[in-house]
């Protein structure tokens, strides 16, 4: 009960104006990695029923296939690739099954990704839970941008990312991987902003707090924390493809912001406190 009134605090529901939203996306092409699942399946499904074609991309070939199936029955205009972008060639293949398709990318929405939590400590023989998290939430965005850009324009003008409200905040210990690996394309992007805007491409930054999906089922599932939930999430990304606002944020986020900054000694020192204490 008490969870359920913190979410609505937290989370309240903005409306998206879905014939503007039809308007927008009219005959445009949205490109949505991490599709199968969580809030990239969510969105699918969220654009499913407007005059839009979806490239659909993720590793597990029969979910995009039930996925597909569900869109044709609805005459949605939709294509899957299975591919898994955290390996290079697979990406390539992706970008060039994306290439000979009779219509270039309007849109691109990165969301695919991986999240891992565990302590510097118990990573010391795990270098790969590095390179797996930067070869999906920095590499493989990167690479499909850069190709984008290259071949795609001058229809190519709307990048969204799906980022995390934590990239923006002092660092928590045990996350290295995953934040160092959103943290890289979220600044990658940043970076490139600019430049891109200069050239009618442009960026949308979504910094999602926890959302209940899969993701976070190994580190939430006992837990009684407000999420966001997966339908608002997907609703986010619709006023992100409305607005083409550069920045989504949930409305705390800013004061989140100024803590991290004002308290960032306390925060680091009660870390290593409690960390000390559940050593011994
Ligand atoms: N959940 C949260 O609390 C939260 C908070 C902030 C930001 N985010 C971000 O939101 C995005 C979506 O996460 P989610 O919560 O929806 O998680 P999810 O339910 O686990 O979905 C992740 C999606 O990415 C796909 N994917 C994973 N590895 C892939 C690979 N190697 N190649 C291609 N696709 C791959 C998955 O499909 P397959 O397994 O079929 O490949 C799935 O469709 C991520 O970028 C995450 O960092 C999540």
């Amino acid at each position: 009960m008490l969870n359920k009134l913190a979410s609505r605090l937290l989370f309240p529901c903005l409306p998206v104006d879905k014939s503007a939203l039809r308007r927008r996306l009219k005959n445009k092409t949205v490109l949505i990695t991490g599709a199968s699942y969580g809030i990239g399946e969510a969105l699918a499904y969220a654009l499913a029923d407007l005059p839009v074609r979806l490239i659909l991309v993720a590793r597990t070939q029969e979910k995009l296939q039930q996925i597909q199936s569900d869109f044709t029955a609805r005459k949605a205009d939709c294509q899957t690739f299975a591919a898994d972008l955290s390996k290079p060639d697979e990406c390539q293949t992706l970008a060039e099954a994306i290439d000979a398709l009779p219509y270039p990318v309007d849109i691109f929405v990165n969301n695919a990704g991986k999240s891992i939590r565990r302590p510097l400590m118990a990573s010391l023989d795990r270098l790969h839970d590095a390179e797996r998290t930067m070869s999906l939430n920095y590499f493989a965005p990167v690479r499909l941008c850069l190709h984008l850009l290259k071949g795609h324009r001058p229809r190519f003008t709307h990048i969204v990312n799906v980022s995390a409200a934590n990239v923006l905040l002092a660092p928590t210990p045990h996350w290295a991987a995953y934040q160092a690996s959103k943290t890289a394309f979220d600044q990658w992007l940043r970076c490139g902003e600019p430049e891109l805007r200069a050239g009618d491409v442009r960026v949308s930054s979504v910094y999602f707090p926890l959302v209940g999906t899969r993701m976070i089922e190994p580190t939430y599932a006992n837990r009684s924390v407000p999420v966001l939930p997966v339908e608002k999430a997907a609703n986010i990304l619709c006023r992100a493809l409305l607005t083409q606002k550069s920045a989504f944020k949930p409305w705390w986020l800013p004061l989140g912001q100024l803590c991290s900054v004002l308290f960032n000694s306390p925060w680091r020192r009660g870390w290593i406190r409690y960390l000390k204490a559940s050593t011994k």
